[in-house]
């Protein structure tokens, strides 16, 4: 089975919106948990949009699964993940106009940056996942660089538009899977999965887990976060 580790960024958009202390992700990371995640993932971004430095001090404290912190490989954000300690990192190519992380990480690109980065968390005994497209290249220097986990992003997945276009990616993270797997990285996948695209790439078998946010949240809406986070846990399998 593979694992659900819920993103609850949007909680704190919603929070972010109004500009008050409700709705609260550190009160909805344990509702996750209870309704079966295995892990929780913010993303502290430079701006702070949505999760801000409370949350994640909180949630370092209370998340009782696994707290994977996306976030840039900005000093500033890098000194805060040494200091916090959380289970993970996912390093992710971070844009201030973004509406969301649009693409992978360039890893050929700034090999030497993401080594160090690397080096530096691998130090405080922190694992490093790299958010990457199903890109074979990428991926292998994913390994050169020292990472533990690949996520692959499904985001061109998720968007295709025909059942040509579905397959065509989905081919495509296929390949990208069995790539890594034969490097012997760990694997995880995510972006723009949802209640009907996701059973597909659980079924895959190399990957560890899956991390999802806004189908998640956007069902809450309807039938209240317990029942969204169990209902999607129910397609990982
Ligand atoms: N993985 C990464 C690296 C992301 O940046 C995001 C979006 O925050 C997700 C997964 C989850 O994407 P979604 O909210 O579309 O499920």
């Amino acid at each position: 089975m593979v694992k659900l580790a819920i993103n609850v960024d949007h909680v704190a958009t919603l929070r972010q919106a109004r500009g008050i202390d409700e709705p609260d992700p550190v009160l909805a990371a344990g509702i996750c948990e209870l309704a079966g995640a295995a892990g929780i993932v913010v993303h502290l971004r430079e701006d702070r949009r949505h999760i801000q430095d409370r949350d994640v001090i909180l949630l370092r404290q209370t998340v009782k699964t696994k707290l994977n912190l996306e976030m840039g490989a900005a000093e500033e954000i890098i000194n805060i993940a040494l200091n916090l300690k959380p289970d993970m990192v996912t390093l992710v190519p971070e844009k201030r106009a973004e509406l969301t992380t649009e693409g992978g990480l360039d890893v050929i690109g700034q090999e030497h940056h993401l080594s160090s980065v690397i080096a530096q968390m691998t130090d405080a005994g922190i694992p490093v996942s790299l958010f990457i497209n199903p890109d074979t290249e990428q991926i292998k220097a994913a390994k050169r660089v020292g990472a533990t986990f690949v996520e692959i992003h499904t985001g061109r997945y998720s968007d295709a538009t025909s059942e040509v276009e579905e397959n065509r990616e989905f081919a495509m993270i296929v390949a990208a899977v069995d790539t890594a797997h034969d490097l012997g990285l760990r694997i995880n996948a995510g972006h723009g999965l949802n209640y009907l695209n996701t059973a597909r790439i659980a079924a895959l078998g190399k990957i560890e887990e899956l991390s999802i946010g806004h189908a998640v949240m956007a069902r809450a809406i309807y039938v209240g976060l317990d029942q969204a986070v169990r209902e999607m846990r129910a397609l990982c399998c």
